[in-house]
């Protein structure tokens, strides 16, 4: 079965092509990319308006390279997937309408997915892992930890009370006067910063629940900021290396906690397996974090190859095809409305 998927829900106009076989197996044909992070990086970030008007753009000229890239017409794919949300609601509906118009003039079914089953599911795309999974989904948009029981079969353990840690980053950024996307340009500054120069906040810390908070961290960045003012290049990299720090003790401390609970749900799973995605999964201090802490609870640790950590279109093209391969599709998707909220 191959899907041509489309997402258009933030700041990336992408287009992918994903076989998935009769065992299950997933191949991507092709997956192209275009970030629009260069139009909006003059307004330190993502402009609604702006994205959808490129989407509209580029959409078009990303799904033929797709279908080129792929070696495939339109009428080889067997379905047509798109984001309908959650995101901005400007590029869902350019998305979904276009892939509304391909599914209409092929005759394909047409697949509304959510871009969040697509992060959650890019682990057996990539690594064919089995349910149930442990799933730490962190972008710019969210933050979550998710039992994954099977295709739309989620429970959510926790989520973020205030900013997503995408978000955090992209602010702590901001405050510190790096350039946007704020996530890799901290992520570059702390290699050459003290972690331990500065004591910022662990919210929640030692807590029972399963919740997130970065708005009491974000506030203890500005504050060490302004007393330093003006800042120097170390004193950017001992911010970013210290915000980094006390990011990858909170995602210790939740995260392990949240390993226990699965152990005691499922406590004679073989080998269970803890999965992170979304945009935050490309940090490295928060891939080692998290691998030493699979590995000291005794679980499997799946992170996504670089490439499909941030927004991408094979994600939402392989959701759609776990989706049809168990007949999880929707009565009338030609009348399915783009959801900003999801
Ligand atoms: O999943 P994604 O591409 O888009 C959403 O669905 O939100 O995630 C984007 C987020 C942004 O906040 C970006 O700053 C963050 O992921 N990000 C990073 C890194 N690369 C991207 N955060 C920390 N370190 C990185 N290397
Ligand atoms: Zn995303």
């Amino acid at each position: 079965m191959r899907v041509l998927g489309i997402e258009t829900s933030c700041d990336e106009t992408a287009a992918a092509v994903v076989e998935r076989d009769e065992a299950g197996a997933g191949t991507i044909l092709s997956n192209i990319v275009l970030s629009q992070v260069d139009e909006h990086a003059a307004f330190g970030g993502v402009v609604p308006e702006i994205a959808a008007r490129a989407h509209v753009e580029a959409l078009d000229d990303i799904v033929a390279a797709a279908l080129r890239d792929a070696d495939l017409k339109l009428g080889d794919v067997d379905a047509i997937a798109a984001t309908a949300g959650p995101g901005l609601v400007g590029g869902l509906i350019v998305g979904l309408m276009t892939a509304k118009a391909l599914a209409a003039a092929t005759g394909k079914p047409l697949l509304p997915v959510n871009h969040l089953e697509g992060h959650a599911l890019t682990a057996r795309l990539t690594d064919g892992v089995a349910f149930p999974y442990l799933l730490l989904l962190v972008s710019g948009g969210h933050t979550q930890l998710v039992l994954v029981r099977g295709v739309g079969d989620y429970q959510r353990w926790g989520t973020t009370i205030d900013d997503a840690l995408g978000e955090a980053f992209d602010k702590t950024a901001k405050l510190i006067g790096l350039p946007f996307p704020g996530g890799p340009n901290v992520e570059r500054a702390a290699e050459a910063g003290n972690a331990k120069r500065f004591a910022f906040p662990r919210p929640l810390k030692g807590e029972q629940r399963l919740d997130f908070s970065f708005s009491g961290l974000k506030t203890a960045v500005r504050q060490a900021a302004t007393a330093i003012a003006p800042l120097s290049g170390q004193d950017r990299a001992d911010i970013s290396a210290s915000f980094q720090r006390a990011i990858v003790d909170t995602l210790d401390d939740r995260v392990g906690r949240a390993l226990l609970r699965f152990r005691e749900l499922y406590a004679d799973a073989a080998e269970p397996a803890l999965v992170v995605a979304g945009g935050v999964a490309a940090n490295t201090a928060v891939r080692n974090g998290l691998t030493t802490l699979a590995a000291r609870h005794g679980f499997r640790f799946i992170a996504p190859p670089m490439r499909l950590c941030g927004d991408n279109a094979a994600m939402i093209a392989w959701a759609a095809a776990e989706r049809l391969a168990c007949g999880l599709v929707d009565d009338d998707p030609m009348r399915f409305r783009p959801r900003s909220r999801w």
